[in-house]
């Protein structure tokens, strides 16, 4: 049986000023009337031998993570609640633990709660693919052909064919070892990665049974695992949820699932994924996936524009106005505007940096 493990505690902070701690983009529909979260979930449906989701995210948002899996018709294994965010390789270390005490030892597929994917039918072509890979004991990541040097994503370096299960060669697949896996490259090397034509994106979409991430974690990063345990046995129930020890999950260290182990590990392979896959973690990403006016603007509520173009605007509670921008991103919420070019929203982040140091 495959698990879904959705991560859905991160704060996405690139998309501020709609995003924001206690309503972050996860929660919201930015693209079409789907929360990201009940996407993620919704376009599972048709995968074979697909179980109930574990579902992990920040305590905060438990009331709605759980009301948007009802409006879903979807009845979770279990929603684990995070004190504070350690970020992804702690939550995954929680749900590996939860699955392997409730089941044998299951394939988790781990899906980011952030992601928009247009080809469902080659989207479960590649999960199907990857339960194969995970079964034999990979770790197995999805791999999207790159088409600019982001810096935001991780990398592979593609290494030598394999394949997994009978009647499937490893040429009709194209699944391959992972030869390197870099992390957020900067952007001078994301250049030559691309030049190469040997480097794919990290999907952030991962598959594995529950045992050997925890065999791998406890390599790598054995006091997450030894945090994570603690804060399981010392959390509780609560109503539908179940809520990690607040003093045991603090003591975790915080790093990244691609960092902690996806670095490391030799057990790793890539199946490639070709589906439209984007991470819709910039309001650069939202623009690139948004539907476009004849002036290639994405428009959203209450905007009037003359002589704008190639420009993202989005009012939520004003009548926004715009004349002669090109190129840029123009965000208006209740309390807090954004005005940038649209290739400088990656340093956003240091915006909310800021904010959150004068709070
Ligand atoms: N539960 C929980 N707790 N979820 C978290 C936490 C946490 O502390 N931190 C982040 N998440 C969730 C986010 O909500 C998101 O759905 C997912 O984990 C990935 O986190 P991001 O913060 O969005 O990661 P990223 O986009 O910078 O990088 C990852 O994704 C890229 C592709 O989108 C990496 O895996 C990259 O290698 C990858 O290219
Ligand atoms: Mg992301």
């Amino acid at each position: 049986m495959i698990i879904p493990v959705v991560l859905a505690g991160g704060s996405g902070t690139r998309l501020w000023p709609l995003s924001r701690e206690l309503y972050p983009k996860q929660l919201m529909a930015l693209v079409g009337d789907r929360t990201m979260l009940q996407s993620t979930l919704e376009r599972l449906s048709g995968v074979n031998d697909m179980g109930a989701p574990i579902v992990i995210c920040n305590g905060n948002h438990r009331f709605m993570v759980a009301e948007q899996l009802r409006l879903s018709g979807i009845t979770p294994r279990s929603i684990m609640l995070e004190p504070v965010g350690r970020n992804t390789a702690p939550a995954i270390a929680v749900a590996a633990l939860t699955a392997v005490a409730d089941h044998s030892n299951p394939i988790l597929l781990v899906l980011p709660a952030d992601h928009f994917i247009v080809g469902i039918p080659r989207f479960h072509d590649a999960l199907n693919a990857g339960q194969r890979h995970a079964d034999e004991g990979a770790l197995v990541t999805f791999g999207v052909a790159p088409t600019t040097p982001e810096t935001g994503y991780g990398y592979i370096k593609k290494g030598d064919p394999v394949s997994a299960g009978q009647d499937h060669s490893p040429e009709t697949e194209g699944a391959a070892r992972i030869e390197a896996f870099v992390e957020k490259p900067d952007a001078e090397t994301a250049r030559a990665y691309l030049r190469s034509g040997r480097y794919f994106w990290n999907s952030g979409m991962f598959m594995f049974r529950a045992a050997d991430i925890l065999d791998e974690m406890r390599q790598q990063v054995p006091e997450i695992v030894a945090a994570c345990e603690q804060a399981l046995s010392s959390g509780c129930r609560d109503l539908d949820f179940f809520r990690l020890d607040a003093d045991a999950f603090a003591r975790c260290p915080s790093d990244s699932i691609d960092y902690a182990v996806m670095e490391k590990t030799d057990r790793g392979v890539m199946v490639p994924l070709d589906a439209g896959w984007n991470d819709l973690g910039s309001w650069e990403a939202l623009w690139h996936t948004g539907e476009k006016d004849k002036s290639a603007n994405v428009i959203s509520g209450d905007v009037v524009v003359h002589d704008v173009s190639d420009s993202y605007l989005r009012s939520t509670s004003r009548l926004l106005a715009a004349v002669g921008l090109s190129g840029h991103v123009v965000v208006e919420t209740p309390d807090a505007v954004l005005i940038c070019p649209r290739n400088r929203t990656q340093d956003l982040k240091l915006i909310v940096d800021t904010l959150k140091a004068g709070s």
